[in-house]
């Protein structure tokens, strides 16, 4: 299993390969987590799960700091589980204009209005940074098949429409 940090090093590990499947994560994993990626190895021979802790997500007074970062244990999992790279940037990869404490982020996704709505209605903004940032991992993986639980169905409702 590769450990890659950057976009310019994973289009290269990707390069070759012809059927991308790819799990995004905040890490933190669980056994769900795991399952996605056993649901991914059955669409592609290459697996690709990102961990990133994703700030454009979080609300102001949301957990972003406290969020547990656990990528050594979650490398070990995901490796377990036949994972075959894991892709996980830092920050300033996924948002270049980052200035070490904003993200200066302006072009953002506007989800349709049920973003605004269950868990939206109290989380504003949140739905915009997760659309946002799976539309960017999306162009940076451009995987053959993505695959996301349904726990956050919400989530999945909003990714679907992207
Ligand atoms: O469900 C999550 O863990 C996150 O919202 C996601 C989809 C990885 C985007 O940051």
């Amino acid at each position: 299993m590769q450990i890659i940090n950057t976009i310019n090093e994973l289009r290269s590990a990707l390069e070759k390969q012809t059927s991308v499947a790819f799990v995004p994560t905040m890490g933190n994993l669980h056994a769900g987590h795991i399952q996605l990626v056993e649901v991914a190895k059955r669409h592609a021979q290459c697996v690709v799960v990102s961990i990133f802790v994703n700030p454009l997500q979080f609300g102001v007074n949301e957990d972003l700091a406290s969020y547990p970062r656990t990528l050594d244990a979650d490398c070990k999992k995901l490796e377990a589980a036949g994972t075959s790279i894991v892709f996980a940037p830092k920050v300033e990869e996924m948002y270049p204009d980052f200035d070490g404490g904003n993200l200066n982020q302006t072009m953002t996704i506007t989800p349709p209005p049920i973003a605004n709505e269950l868990c939206g209605a109290s989380r504003p903004g949140h739905f915009s940074g997760v659309a946002t940032v799976v539309m960017k991992l999306f162009n940076i993986v451009q995987p053959t098949v993505a695959v996301f639980g349904k726990k956050d169905f919400q989530q999945l409702f909003i990714i679907e429409q992207l």
